[in-house]
């Protein structure tokens, strides 16, 4: 009998650490990965370089339709600042409506594929076998992001980035189009209290369990 895929849906805010998980699991399952936030960093950071105004819904729209997805470079797209532009031009619908295709098409490899962003499991992939929405506290999500940062030798004061946090919470969750909020069918996964082995090994939990 040929296995039915295996798909896993990973949302959750900025900083929970999704994208660390959603990496492990694809390696674990050997699965295709796709971080779907970088395609709204790469769309941000072009509509800005091209001086769009990042507040048109239609001109961002047109930056959103010409990317090429297949060729992002994403070490220039992991600051916070492309982090900030991504979650502006994602609140538009005609962007969300340009990524759609790529990541649907992503999802639909016969193996199976582990997506991480905000609306895999009610948008991109409301029929995956396995959703979970990671989240932390913002306090615990800003402390590991200033933590990060110092670890880089970038000194930036906890209180700034609990306040961005904070602010990309509130734009993503309080959008219409696609607002961050997690599947009625998802599992929550709270880490404010787990390192990254124990999250690891929660997710595998709730992969394993799910219904085949
Ligand atoms: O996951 P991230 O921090 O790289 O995402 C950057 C921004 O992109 C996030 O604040 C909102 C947006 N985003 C989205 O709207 N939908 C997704 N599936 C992924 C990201």
């Amino acid at each position: 009998p040929i296995a039915a895929p295996l798909t896993i849906a990973i949302d959750g805010p900025a900083a929970a650490g999704k994208g660390t998980l959603a990496k492990r699991l694809a390696a674990h399952y050997g699965l295709p990965y796709l971080d779907t936030g970088l395609l709204y960093r790469a769309v941000g950071r072009l509509a800005d370089e091209q001086g769009v105004d990042l507040d048109d819904a239609e001109a961002a729209g047109a930056v959103a339709r010409a990317l090429d997805a297949g060729a992002i470079d994403e070490a220039a797209l992991r600051g916070r600042e492309a982090g900030e532009l991504a979650s502006r031009v994602a609140a538009h619908p005609p962007v969300r409506a340009a990524l759609e295709a790529f990541q649907r098409a992503f999802a639909a490899d016969p193996r199976g594929a582990v997506l991480d962003g905000r609306d895999i499991g009610t948008v991109i992939c409301p029929g995956a076998r396995v959703k979970i929405f990671v989240t932390a506290s913002a306090e615990v999500r800003a402390r590991r992001r200033t933590d990060e940062l110092a670890a880089k030798g970038r000194t930036v004061e906890y209180e700034r980035i609990l306040a961005e946090v904070r602010e990309r919470d509130a734009r993503d969750a309080g959008r219409a189009a696609a607002p961050l909020k997690p599947a009625a069918d998802a599992r929550l996964l709270d880490t404010s209290e787990l390192d990254i082995e124990t999250a690891f090994r929660a997710a595998c939990a709730i992969v394993d369990q799910a219904p085949h």
